[in-house]
């Protein structure tokens, strides 16, 4: 099994070393091959992509992903910035389906800004779609506007749109997803305003129909934006599209009170995908070894489920850090009183030592 391991900028590095280790524990004889991503890989090849990485990433079973972004590349042309790494690989590799659970490990309910009650327990699972939207749509750019109020001015434009193909296969992954959980599926939009909303339903609606044992409800994102916060435990699986989902991944993860703690998968239609954690590059405390190795720990597993088959291998990873918490250990971010804080190498030597 080849796996691309591309470990990126800011805190990229520590965490992804600490996922390698957790791999290399395992004991299966994976092929693990690195790459530069983003700033990281501007640095040295001049582009965050280099065809270099694309190529490793489409030969690869599947890939490991820290994070991008720097602000020292803040000021680089949009098309070099590191962002546009992943951004690449997501289109390249037609990684359509994004999984992003934020889930509240018992063990760490103090750590969020809500009441225990609120969130104790929770369990859901944002489905986003992540190759089409406004994040692709084409044309943009920045123009003179022919606005007549601000004629002769910048503005800058960005196209949203989904076609019923697109819609139809992020339902499906959705549905299926739910038939292996609550059952519910609450889909996120804005057809109160967009067009490409009003399409995003209908076709959520229709496809429905092929899963009548799944329930599904439709929300507009402001309100949904504002149930998540209210009775977050209401959802189960919500679907959307590639902005709204981005929005409200970060404060679904945000819930559970630990970024640093949720993985994600982005797969294509064969399950080939892309793992990485949550949260972002975290340039503030990048090298300072106190960073939370456990989101991409947690990938790790995740890509051993859902593109390696290798569901007994990802129990083990995934007991392992229910079982670090449950000893007390805690990185920083989810450090509380009376729990034993660990630096980032200190929590994989926990997970490692955890897996037998
Ligand atoms: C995410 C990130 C990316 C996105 C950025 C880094 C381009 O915020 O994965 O949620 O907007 O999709
Ligand atoms: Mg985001």
């Amino acid at each position: 099994m080849k796996i691309a391991v591309l470990p990126g900028d800011g805190i990229g590095p520590e965490i992804v070393a600490q996922a390698v280790r957790v791999l290399k524990a395992l004991g299966p004889n994976f092929d693990l091959e690195e790459a530069p991503v983003g700033g990281a890989a501007y640095d040295v090849a001049g582009h965050p992509l280099p065809p270099a990485t694309l190529e490793l990433a489409k030969k690869a079973d599947a890939i490991l992903f820290g994070a991008v972004g720097d602000w020292k590349y803040d000021t680089l042309a949009r098309e070099l910035r590191p962002e546009q790494a992943i951004l690449g690989l997501r289109k390249h590799l037609e990684l359509f389906a994004n999984f992003r659970p934020a889930i509240c490990y018992p063990e760490l309910t103090s750590a969020s800004s809500l009441k225990p009650e609120i969130i104790g327990g929770l369990d859901i699972l944002i489905v986003r779609e992540l190759n089409g939207d406004i994040y692709f749509g084409q044309p943009r750019g920045i123009r003179t506007s022919e606005l007549p109020l601000f004629k002769g001015a910048r503005e800058g434009f960005d196209t949203m749109h989904y076609s019923e193909p697109e819609v139809e296969r992020i339902a499906h992954v959705a549905f299926e997803a739910a038939r292996k959980r609550g059952k519910k599926v609450c889909s996120v939009d804005k057809a109160n305003v967009l067009e490409t909303s009003q399409l995003w339903r209908e076709v959520m609606i229709r496809i429905s129909k092929e899963y009548p044992d799944v329930e599904l409800s439709h929300m507009y994102v402001d309100n949904a934006a504002m149930q998540l916060v209210k009775a977050p435990k209401a959802f189960d699986v919500v679907v959307t599209g590639n902005l709204f989902g981005d929005i409200l991944s970060d404060e679904a993860a945000m819930l559970t009170g630990s970024i640093g703690m949720l993985p994600s998968a982005s797969l294509d239609k064969n399950n080939k995908g892309l793992y990485e954690p949550s949260h972002g590059s975290a340039p503030d405390i990048a090298g300072k070894g106190i960073a939370n190795p456990l989101a991409t720990i947690l990938s790790a597993a995740m890509m051993l489920r859902y593109s390696l088959g290798m569901p007994a291998q990802a129990d083990r990873i995934e007991k392992a850090v229910q079982n670090v918490l449950a000893q007390g250990f805690r990185t920083a971010d989810i450090y509380t009183e009376g729990t034993k804080k660990v630096s980032t190498i200190q929590m994989g030597d926990a997970v490692v030592a955890a897996l037998s």
